[in-house]
């Protein structure tokens, strides 16, 4: 059987990954997982372009021979996804003989065909993006139209590919298979590209000592880097070598790519190369947007390049998660927040945000509330004949398809925000519910069934958040006390934990940050790292006494249930578990906190508030939380306390 054959770029050595590379090859392992768990044979590359100037002349600027340089940090970048727990099946390497011999084999079979013709070459080049550009592309300022460095002027005799001979089979293919690239906005955008008009490509390069000779030609210097970098793709998967057997892995099911790569390279020169060969084409190439960071393209100049390794283990450092727990909420982060059709911004705040937020306030507690209360109430074994109630078990299959249907799509975005819905769901659902309350009331049978929905929702999310977090999914299927994570089909198989299953204790995967993450980089970084001051400073109120303030009544209450209050935008109704004593109030955060979100956490409330009428409702108390530029923000203990503690 043909295997599922993904690739990234192969990444320029000149400098280290950052997370605009981890971000397209974390993309990649997450699809190889995926692909994987559906039971599909993987094969996953992705590698170093070790042959390009500009790597060269970084070696030489620091004094190292090229070859030990690109050797040095080739480890470098393999180390750092192998860290990022990215499992790639082959790391190719373009300095390697079995590479170097495909690029000269096809180079000289396209020349004997007349696809590769001698001519001259007169015009501007960008050694940054290793790319040459016609006089037409370029303004007075001789700068670069995609990355605005100058422009150098060649004048030099070289190579051609006969790129203009495939211009209207690559419009063809591209209208005709709709899937060919991806997203929609990048489809539009190679097909403006080719709608200009495709010129023939300069596919060699003299003056260059460092790269793959022109075959048979020694003169006419090295072979233009994009050319011989494509060709590793097809290198990787034996051609040349393993006679038909190629095709086992050939042709690419999913190419993957930032948007700056993808029309004038990947769909453009790249199939007409293998046009050009006779070979049968990618089935699929997607191009994601860029990391922006505080609204500008992250660049060494502007010091707010962020290292992946060292984001994700400030991050352990400061919350005190477990170091593969740290790197899979990096993971999750880059995945919630990736950028499709459009750049993105990334921020440390942003990291933040999402790992209290999604993972140890949505994720985390779900199941450790679930454990606790199966420890609780019944020694930490599933109870007899549980069931997941039908309109939940409904509620979990949808959501299952949906999240299937969005990975296969690589819009992980949508995938992961439809998984979380199964979290908000369980929620709600133990709101209404309310397992404590039918304990109390004896009902213990009941109390059973409904945390068993909680039990399944978390083997589920298991097995769907896999590709994204594979430690964390380890984790949650450990502490249900399972043998592994479940495959994607047997995750969605309700009632999979059989009665007297043995749970094990709770242990918090993602402790909540108190502080701010600091990275090394961070200094450089400050203007996307500094957390947005208040607008305009509060002046300070009159002194009070301390016996003014002793009048307060302050305690830590349990939000039990939240509701929205009808026809207010504004308000939420919150019964809260005061100490023994339940209250109601209401308070306005509607508008920045989901009923869902606040649900089992501790917040101060002022007790001894006179009672209000609010929409019908009576308020007997107010909630105290902080107010940044108008919208509340909840304030909540260091660590949990017994409901009814007093605030002093
Ligand atoms: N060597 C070529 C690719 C050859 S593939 C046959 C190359 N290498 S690169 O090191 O520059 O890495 C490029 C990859 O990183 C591209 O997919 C690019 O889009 C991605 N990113 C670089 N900066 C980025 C962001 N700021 N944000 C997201 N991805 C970006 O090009």
């Amino acid at each position: 059987m043909k295997r599922y054959y993904i690739t990234t770029p192969i990444y320029y050595v000149n400098s280290a990954p950052h997370i605009g590379t981890a971000l397209t090859t974390i993309v990649a392992d997450a699809c190889a997982r995926f692909q994987k768990q559906r039971g599909r044979e993987v094969y996953f590359l992705t590698g170093t372009d070790e042959n390009a100037p500009k790597v060269h002349r970084v070696a030489q600027e620091r004094g190292v021979p090229t070859q030990q340089f690109v050797d040095e940090m080739a480890e470098v970048f393999a180390h750092t996804w192998r860290a990022l727990h990215i499992e790639y099946d082959v790391f190719i390497r373009t300095t390697e003989a079995r590479h170097t011999r495909v690029v000269s084999e096809v180079f000289r079979r396209l020349r004997e065909q007349g696809d590769i013709y001698k001519g001259s070459y007169q015009g501007w080049y960008c050694i940054a993006c290793e790319t040459f550009f016609a006089s037409s592309k370029i303004d007075q300022s001789r700068t670069c139209p995609d990355c605005s460095k100058p422009l150098e002027w060649r004048d030099e005799p070289c190579y051609y590919f006969r790129l203009s001979a495939y211009e209207a089979r690559l419009r063809e293919h591209i209208l005709a298979n709709p899937q060919f690239v991806q997203p929609e906005v990048r489809r539009n955008e190679t097909l403006g590209f080719i709608g200009e008009g495709l010129q023939d490509v300069a596919v060699s390069r003299t003056g260059a000592d460092w790269g793959v000779p022109v075959p048979d030609d020694p003169d006419s210097g090295v072979v233009y880097v994009w050319f011989d970098a494509l060709l590793n793709y097809l290198t990787a998967t034996g051609w040349l070598e393993r006679g038909e057997n190629y095709l086992d892995t050939w042709p690419p099911d999913l190419q993957l790519m930032g948007k700056d790569i993808l029309p004038r390279f990947h769909a453009t020169i790249w199939p007409a190369m293998l046009m050009a060969l006779g070979l049968p084409l990618p089935e699929r190439l997607y191009g994601h947007g860029w990391w922006i960071v505080n609204q500008q393209k992250m660049s060494k100049s502007l010091g707010n390049v962020y290292a992946p390794l060292e984001v994700a283990q400030s991050l352990a450092q400061a919350s005190g998660c477990e170091q593969p727990y740290a790197i899979d909420a990096f993971r999750y982060y880059l995945l919630r927040e990736m950028p499709t059709d459009s750049d993105a911004e990334f921020s440390l705040e942003g990291f933040e945000a999402r790992y209290n937020g999604d993972l140890a306030n949505d994720l985390g507690n779900l199941l450790h509330r679930t454990l606790s209360m199966m420890h609780r109430y019944f020694g930490g074994r599933v109870p007899q004949d549980a069931r997941v109630d039908a309109s939940i078990a409904d509620l979990f299959a949808q959501q299952a398809a949906r999240v299937t249907e969005a990975f296969e799509a690589v819009d992980y975005p949508r995938g992961l925000r439809e998984a979380w819905q199964i979290i908000g769901a369980v929620n709600r659902y133990y709101d209404e519910q309310a397992p404590w309350t039918l304990m109390k009331q004896g009902n213990a049978e009941r109390a059973g069934q409904v945390l068993y929905a909680g039990l399944i929702a978390a083997r589920l999310l298991s097995g769907l958040i896999e590709p994204v977090m594979p430690q964390v999914a380890r984790a949650i299927a450990q502490q249900l006390n399972l043998s592994a994570v479940p495959c994607w089909s047997d995750a969605t198989v309700m009632n999979a934990i059989p009665s007297g299953h043995l749970l094990q204790e709770p242990t918090p995967i993602f402790p909540r940050l108190q502080t701010k993450t600091k990275t090394p980089t961070e200094a450089q970084a400050a203007p996307a790292a500094t957390p947005t001051p208040l607008k305009e400073p509060k002046p300070m109120p009159e002194p009070i006494t301390i016996d003014d303030f002793k009048r307060l009544q302050i305690r830590i209450a349990t939000i039990k249930a939240a509701e929205p209050v009808p026809k207010s935008n504004k308000l939420l109704k919150l019964t809260l578990d005061v100490g023994g004593e339940e209250r109601t109030i209401v308070a306005g955060i509607a508008e920045d906190y989901a009923p869902d979100q606040i649900v089992g956490k501790q917040i101060p409330v002022l007790v001894n508030l006179q009672p209000a009428l609010i929409r019908g409702i009576v308020s007997e108390g107010m909630m105290l939380a902080a107010d940044v530029d108008g919208k509340a923000v909840l304030l909540h203990p260091d660590r949990a306390v017994p409901s009814g503690s007093v605030v002093r």
